[in-house]
């Protein structure tokens, strides 16, 4: 039997898996790895980060829904000057990709952060947040527009030459469009989708659940619009997706795969089950040994439309 070759190529970014950790859900990586060993993980993503320390939205910030949950965190971060000096170095040790999330309210503090965390050699590469449902400067005013996602990313394009993921907010009616402007801008790669806009009410007090009124809905409810999301992008647009939302087990990553996504992120589920993206390696070794699968990445943009 020829050996399970799993390396995924996004853009200029290799990674040894496709398993990924979604920003905001494994914090800066320390947390997690009393659960986990990181060295076995293709890449974990950071919180994002911002130029200045945020303390993020006041509480009540996340709420249990059916199947999923809602977030409005706001950004809540240690800033740029704290990230670099408390959580590199714990960081520079674990033994897996580390991607950085920057998350910004204009178009100078993205290339700023880009900037300065370009010259640190554990950081590998980029992920822009221009999609936070939660904030009211920056995140979804620029998730929105197409002009300022190729803006933002021809932008921070300029300042470095690490692979640069854009990653897509899923509350638009077009996401090919955006995934587009990114490709146009010179991004490596996308990731969709971070999370819908959901409210909820305490039917007592009439109150909305979160003090933020809306927030962000993510787990295994947002998974079907996620797929219909990274397969829109596929069908569209020649550029790498990273796949992510409500994926819970290995099918469900093997499922993102097939729709178009040459890797994933794993978010909520890392709250149920830190161990998660182990299991989930796990399985899909499984299934490509079970289905004479050689290499993983022939999954990608898989599926059989006939
Ligand atoms: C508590 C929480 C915090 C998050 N914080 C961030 C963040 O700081 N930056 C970001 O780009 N995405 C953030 N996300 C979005 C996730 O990275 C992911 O895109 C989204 O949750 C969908 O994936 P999931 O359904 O697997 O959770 C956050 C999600 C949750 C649940």
């Amino acid at each position: 039997m020829s050996e399970l070759n799993l390396e995924v190529q996004i853009g200029s970014l290799k990674l040894k898996n496709p398993v990924m950790l979604a920003s905001g859900t494994v914090g800066y990586g320390n947390e997690i790895s009393k659960f986990v060993d990181l060295s076995e993980i293709g890449a974990i993503v950071t919180k994002s980060i911002s130029l200045k320390p945020r303390i993020g939205n006041p509480p009540q910030r996340i709420v249990e829904t059916a199947s999923g949950m809602l977030n409005a965190i706001g950004l809540a971060n240690v800033g740029l000057d704290v990230f670099i000096e408390e959580k590199i170095p714990y960081l520079q040790n674990v033994g897996t990709i580390l991607i950085c999330n920057i998350a910004a309210g204009s178009i100078e503090e993205y290339v700023e952060c880009t900037k300065v965390l370009d010259s640190i050699d554990t950081v590998k590469a980029f992920e822009i947040n221009v999609s936070c449902p939660n904030v009211k400067d920056g995140g979804l005013i620029f998730g929105n527009d197409i002009n300022a996602v190729r803006t933002i990313t021809e932008q921070v394009r300029k300042v470095t030459d690490k692979p640069l993921i854009i990653k897509l907010s899923p509350n638009v009616s077009k996401i090919a469009d955006f995934a587009n402007a990114a490709k146009k801008g010179g991004a490596d790669a996308v990731s969709a989708i971070n999370t819908l806009v959901g409210t909820a009410f305490d039917i007592y007090s009439r109150k909305p659940k979160i003090k933020n009124i809306t927030g962000g809905l993510s787990g295994p409810a947002i998974k079907p619009v996620a797929l219909a999301k990274v397969f829109e992008i596929s069908k569209n647009v020649d550029i790498p997706i990273i796949g992510i939302g409500g994926i819970s087990n290995w099918k469900d990553a093997i499922e993102f795969m097939i729709a178009g996504a040459a890797a994933f992120q794993l978010g909520t589920i890392n709250f149920v089950n830190p161990m998660a993206g182990i299991e989930i390696l796990d399985g899909i070794k499984k299934f490509c040994r079970e289905n004479s699968i050689n290499n993983i990445s022939d999954l990608t943009a898989s599926y059989n439309l006939k």
